[in-house]
């Protein structure tokens, strides 16, 4: 399945020197993702009506399959129902394999008045060619509902196109978050549309086990219903009420069902089933599998989510019975076996673990692991299957067929392609979804990386550094969702799109088109998704909203940057999303009172990007302001004057750049209101979360005073702790009272006491905005 690079790209030169890279010759845009690697476009167009007939073999089942999005979108779409023939007639569709094409996933489209011609060398290309067919269809050939008044047509090309990866993939982790099966149907449509061809499930974690096993079953009984949430679970069974339980699995023939979908859609659905750490749902149901002490007894986790299974053979006839169940249901060549972030804490004391590394001659617990995954691939291996493993696999000997999945950025990749190994690319600067796709306040809760959808483009799989003979073992790339703070479909489609699919034409396209081209193809593209109602991300050019106080009139403007020429922004000061029935940006918003400000681009009608600050102006706003203490560098991007610039940072995360953070530290800040006025309240907004040990402070207190020196405390409020994540406003009556200078103390909260997250460390203090009315 490796492609042969370097004999595909002289195919292709030789190709364009021949037909020429004409797709500029004309105005017609060719809006294919991932994009053709040899295109000519031609003046004329084919327009397919009820008269179209299409020929292919129908004794070939497979290539049925492949050409059936494009025999029901027409029907449901266009209600043009295609008749078969036997013989080409002018105005029919022919579709034929052919030996000519050689490339396994490769296809030549060609469209002319006359007839449209899809040849390739396996029922996989023609269902490639059939997913650009449609796209240079009208976008309504997607519409569930017949499209009324359209002509179907498509304009005239040759396209000769192959992948540049044979693996071209997506990961959904299903256990930090349980997805329902109808979204992995929904994934699987999607991918396709894309040319993706690997689903890879991350079917259990610590958090939950969703793998239905006949032999095990308290692994889905137990170990699929936590208690608490994805940062903080237990399976305290026994003593949990029902209303408490969080989870869920897929039975078998739901897989198989799964299988069997994907396939249809030329998608292989990879099952990770995780070891030897990350194991605490199944631990959870099967506690004999974990290291015990002299006494029997479990040791204490280390950590929540890196503890590992025992080495013990019991442990062994637990995962191989999983594995062969895994395999059962999952005919993938490949199956992963994880292998990351393992702690070793505990095989480091574990009596069984000990004599097992002294036994087979085994100098550290990294060769334990070696150690531990090799047993599994001589099993896998055995049922004739490969295992993945990620890149911590190569700690302590990797094991001799395994491929490993590049995460902890490219070195991992690099190394095995050294050894000799096969890769996978899913470094996590360019492949982790779960990383934010832009700063805007807007944006909900995510891991703390910036992953841009620019940033995703701009990959190549292929490091520097490698021989020709090496790079071939890198056989392609993946997204990765984790969904720890994703908690439903919807959101895990925020995160995937558009990113997915710019990475889906990292994965094929050879020739990569400047970044712009792609964005404008994807602006066409993402009217596809609307049918079928993805919720993807509104920040495709990244626009940013900047701030500034007027020096002298100490009011708040906020400017768009970012916005490439020839599209306008749209704004609204409600908090509602713009259209073009809104107010024109025109230059600076001032802001005169409270307001929630919306401002985006709007392109054909769909808001493509959109950026979000809620103000708050009070007597407070843009006054000189001083800090005993300086933030924190990580936690400074707002300035100094970022507590009271008059703009309310994010109410889920504290990383927005608004929010200003001490590390076991005290907030003082002292506010000019520049004459002495009267005030009746002070309101100050601090962020809690204790699983990133942000704790709110101790107390609170405010002083005033006339001359800036002398203050006296008006008033004082403790006991502020909170169970809720997120910003919490104090508003702090005074009486109505006179003063210039307003100075508030918020009490770090100082080293995290015993039983909390982050025990023993010093509590973060996060603080914005402070408010005089
Ligand atoms: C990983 O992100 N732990 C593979």
């Amino acid at each position: 399945m490796i492609v042969n690079l370097s004999k595909k790209i002289l195919a292709l030169i030789s190709l364009l020197l021949v037909i020429g890279f004409s797709q500029t010759a004309f105005s017609q845009t060719i809006n294919i993702i991932p994009y053709p690697n040899a295109i000519k476009v031609m003046p004329e167009e084919f327009v397919i009506t009820r008269a179209t007939r299409i020929i292919y073999n129908q004794q070939d089942k497979d290539l049925a399959v492949a050409i059936t999005p494009l025999i029901l979108k027409l029907q449901k779409a266009a209600g043009i129902k295609l008749k078969t023939t036997n013989t080409l007639r002018s105005h029919d569709i022919l579709i034929r394999l052919t030996d000519n094409i050689t490339q396994p996933e490769g296809y030549h489209l060609e469209i002319s008045p006359d007839n449209i011609k899809i040849e390739a060398g396996t029922p996989a290309g023609v269902f490639y060619a059939v997913q650009s067919l449609l796209q240079l269809l009208p976008t309504e050939i997607e519409s569930p509902t017949l499209a009324k008044n359209l002509q179907w047509k498509v304009p005239a090309v040759v396209i000769d196109d192959a992948p540049a990866f044979a693996y071209r993939g997506l990961m959904l982790d299903v256990a930090r978050h349980f997805m329902p099966y109808s979204f992995l149907e929904k994934m699987v449509d999607l991918m396709a549309m894309q040319k993706m061809n690997t689903l890879h499930l991350h079917l259990t974690d610590s958090q939950g086990w969703r793998f239905e096993s006949k032999k095990y079953p308290k692994l889905t009984t137990i170990g699929a219903y936590r208690k608490g949430s994805a940062f903080n679970t237990t399976y305290d069974y026994a003593s949990r009420p029902n209303d408490t339980l969080y989870g869920g699995f897929y039975t078998q023939d739901q897989l198989r069902k799964l299988v069997a979908y994907a396939q249809s859609k030329f998608i292989t659905i990879i099952p990770e089933i995780e070891m030897p750490a990350h194991s605490e749902a199944a631990l959870a149901a099967y506690p004999q599998f974990a290291c015990l002490d002299s006494t029997g007894k479990a040791f204490p986790y280390p950590s929540q989510i890196q503890n590992e299974f025992c080495t013990k053979d019991s442990t062994f006839i637990f995962l191989t019975d999983i594995l062969t169940e895994v395999m059962d249901v999952f005919p993938s060549k490949y199956i992963h076996i994880a292998g990351d972030e393992a702690s070793k804490v505990n095989w480091r004391k574990c009596p069984i673990c000990l004599q097992r590394m002294k036994d087979e001659h085994l100098n550290s617990v990294d060769e334990l692991q070696s150690y531990f995954i090799k047993r599994i691939e001589t099993f896998v291996n055995q049922k004739g299957r490969r295992i993945i493993g990620w890149d911590e696999i190569l700690e302590g000997g990797l094991a001799p067929n395994a491929t490993v999945m590049s995460w902890r950025g490219e070195q991992g990749g690099v190394d095995a392609a050294k050894l000799g190994h096969q890769v996978i690319m899913t470094p996590g600067e360019y492949c982790y979804f779960d990383h934010y796709q832009s700063l805007d306040s807007s944006e909900p809760p995510a891991f703390e990386g910036l992953t841009t959808l620019a940033t995703v483009y701009g990959y190549h799989p292929v490091p520097d550094g490698l021989t020709p003979e090496q790079a071939k073992l890198i056989i392609g790339t993946q997204g990765n969702l984790w969904t720890e703070s994703v908690p439903t479909p919807q959101h895990a489609e925020y995160m995937y799109f558009p990113r997915a699919i710019a990475l889906a034409e990292v994965a094929w396209t050879i020739n990569k088109q400047p970044y712009n081209q792609f964005l404008s193809r994807l602006l066409s593209y993402i009217n596809r998704l609307d049918y079928y109602h993805v919720n993807y991300s509104r920040h495709m050019f990244d626009i940013q909203m900047t701030t500034s106080v007027d020096s002298v009139t100490k009011l708040v403007q906020a400017r768009v940057a970012g916005v490439p020429n020839g599209y306008y922004v749209y704004y609204t000061t409600d908090g509602s999303h713009p259209t073009v029935n809104s107010l024109k940006y025109t230059g600076p918003i001032i802001i005169t009172k409270d307001a929630e400000v919306n401002a985006g681009v709007i392109y054909k009608g769909i808001l493509v990007d959109e950026v979000n600050k809620t103000f708050t102006i009070n007597k407070a706003t843009g006054r000189t302001s001083t800090l005993v203490t300086p933030p924190s560098k990580s936690y400074n991007k707002g300035g100094e004057h970022a507590w009271n610039n008059g703009i309310l940072g994010n109410d889920n995360r504290f990383n927005d750049g608004e929010w200003l953070g001490w590390s076991g530290q005290d907030f003082d800040g002292t506010i000019d209101l520049g004459t002495s006025q009267y005030m009746d309240t002070v309101t100050t907004r601090f962020f809690n979360k204790p699983s990133d040990w942000v704790y709110m402070p101790q107390w609170v207190s405010i002083s005033v005073s006339d001359n800036g020196t002398d203050f006296k405390e008006v008033a004082r409020q403790a006991d502020l702790q909170t169970n809720t994540d997120g910003s919490h406003n104090l508003k702090i009556g005074l009486g109505h009272i006179s003063a210039r200078y307003v100075r508030i103390v918020a009490k770090c909260d100082g080293i995290i006491p015993k039983g909390l997250p982050g025990e023993g460390n010093q509590a973060w203090l996060f603080v914005d905005e402070v408010e005089v009315e």
